[in-house]
């Protein structure tokens, strides 16, 4: 009974200690004026998130993804049963929601197989327009988007590289360099942001002997030059000292423990001729195809880069147009939220620019921006995607519960952390097999669409199949709403053939 009584005491007296300070702290009103109880408020706040997510929310309500859409990825990442039965939650008939178009005679496939292992090349060849020896058709149309060593874990990031290797795709590097866990099989896009990482001189200009070196180093496919995020355009970066650690420090090329700053524009070029330049250089020394990733904000820019391309023959093998509602490990709220147009006006600004200047079919194009589900993926290739890029969707299938504390090191399941405690949690082989499984289940929803409107290849469906609800008794089809017109991007029966042909000659 005495220990009761010296534990009470205790308690007592830390709450005494407690009541003082938070009358005599002058940073926080609440606990000044409500000393002890003021602290439940930050409490509640801090769980907050928790408690939305699992008990407040209803199944579709949930920003940035939804109860059903993280189920959808879990269940398929794990290859449980991602069926739902008894019929859609959804209302139908809302302003804005999608529905596709199916055809009354579906496609039939020559070797259908509903279940296997799903194979879904590009319809165009990464690099071919220029002739770059590396050119080369990329097996998966599905890839695994920038995402970097530091804003993402060691464990993370090797999970990610194994898994794209299992599902036979991509695995973009991000801006932070190539790393000892991204050499894990899996094949790379290398991408170089303002930092220009891994092929960095002292100062933090290019060096162009060191980007051969890394080039050189690894199973890199392609370049991509960041010029911005849809998270956070026109924004630079800044990599705190404490989380430069000696294997950070050598993926970046930069000393160990000392800030590093990205700054918020490239050294390299500065204006749409001197980009042009730059693409061709890091061309003609690597060999492989260079592409460009940008968040769409001003207009012009991308009608004089098409011109300049057409006038010139010269220029970008891809350009990978990331939306506003696109994720970052950290970024100002008002980026995020306000700054760079979504998924859907992006591309259409950009793809119309390139159809101006008759280079549509040539250039690859890849999109991303909460695009790794398959009514999304389908609608961002009926508006001229070739290939779609998934960051946070991979991310979940590794783990990731929507925590949203990429920013604070805190992510509780290892994912975006460098918290040696936190990332014991994610065990890279387990996590590989159901970053793959999603990718393959992402692959075979979107060929299944495909064949539901007609066509062999999720790239031939035409955006006037893709139709949004404007009033419950209107629907608009995207070619309607954004101008498209039919010739830009036809079903012709030698695009189908040719399609037929990467499928069963298994050609590459
Ligand atoms: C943790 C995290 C880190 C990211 N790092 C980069 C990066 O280094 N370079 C980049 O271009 N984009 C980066 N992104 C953006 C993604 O590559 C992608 O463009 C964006 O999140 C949209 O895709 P999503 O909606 O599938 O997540 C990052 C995103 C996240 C969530």
């Amino acid at each position: 009974m005495w220990w009761l009584l010296i534990a009470g005491a205790v308690i007592l007296g830390a709450l005494v200690i407690l009541a003082i300070y938070d009358l005599v702290q002058k940073r926080h009103a609440i606990l000044r004026n409500f000393p002890i109880v003021g602290h439940l408020r930050y409490a509640l706040e801090s769980i907050g998130p928790e408690l939305r997510q699992y008990i407040v929310t209803d199944n579709d309500e949930e920003r940035p993804f939804t109860r059903d859409e993280r189920r959808w990825v879990y269940a398929t990442a794990k290859q449980q049963n991602p069926y739902f039965g008894f019929g859609t939650n959804n209302h139908l008939e809302e302003p804005d929601y999608m529905v596709i178009r199916h055809a009354a005679f579906p496609y039939q496939p020559p070797k259908a197989d509903e279940h296997g292992a799903h194979r879904l090349p590009s319809s165009k060849v990464l690099g071919e327009w220029r002739n770059r020896p590396g050119a080369f058709r990329p097996e998966s149309i599905v890839n695994i988007s920038a995402m970097s060593f530091g804003s993402l874990s060691a464990q993370a990031i090797e999970a990610l590289n194994r898994g794209a290797s299992i599902a036979r795709c991509m695995h973009n590097t991000g801006e932070g360099g190539v790393s000892s866990y991204h050499r894990k099989g899996g094949d790379l896009i290398w991408q170089i942001g303002t930092g220009y990482f891994g092929c960095r001189t002292p100062d933090g200009g290019f060096d162009a002997a060191q980007f051969e070196e890394t080039v050189g180093s690894g199973p890199i496919k392609a370049i991509e030059i960041k010029m911005s995020q849809g998270a956070k355009p026109g924004l630079g970066g800044l990599l705190p000292g404490a989380k430069v650690t000696a294997e950070i420090a050598e993926a970046r090329g930069v000393p160990v423990g000392e800030t590093v700053v990205s700054p918020n524009r490239h050294q390299t070029f500065s204006d749409v001729a001197s980009l042009i330049d730059w693409v061709e250089e890091l061309a003609s020394i690597s060999g492989l195809p260079v592409g460009i990733k940008s968040a769409i904000g001003e207009e012009d820019f991308w009608r004089e880069l098409a011109e300049g391309m057409a006038a010139t023959g010269r220029g970008p093998d891809f350009i990978t147009v990331d939306g506003g509602e696109g994720g970052t490990g950290a970024a100002p709220m008002v980026f995020s939220d306000h700054v760079a147009l979504p998924y859907r006006l992006g591309m259409v600004t950009v793809y119309k620019s390139f159809v101006a200047a008759g280079l549509q079919e040539k250039v690859t194009f890849i999109g991303s921006g909460k695009l790794g589900f398959p009514q999304q993926a389908l609608m961002a290739m009926s508006l001229g995607a070739d290939m779609i890029n998934v960051a946070r969707e991979a991310m979940i299938a590794i783990g990731c519960i929507q925590a949203q504390k990429c920013h604070t090191d805190h992510c509780p399941v290892g994912v975006a952390t460098q918290n040696s405690w936190l990332t014991r949690g994610l065990d890279p082989a387990n996590k590989s097999t159901r970053v793959a499984n999603y990718v393959d289940a992402l692959r075979a929803d979107l060929l299944r669409l495909a064949w539901a409107c007609g066509v062999p290849h999720p790239s031939l469906v035409p955006p006037s199949a893709i139709e949004f609800l404007a009033t419950p008794d209107n629907a608009v089809s995207l070619a309607n709403r954004f101008g498209y017109d039919a010739s830009w991007k036809s079903v012709d029966p030698d695009a189908v053939a040719k399609l037929e042909g990467i499928f069963e000659s298994g050609k590459g």
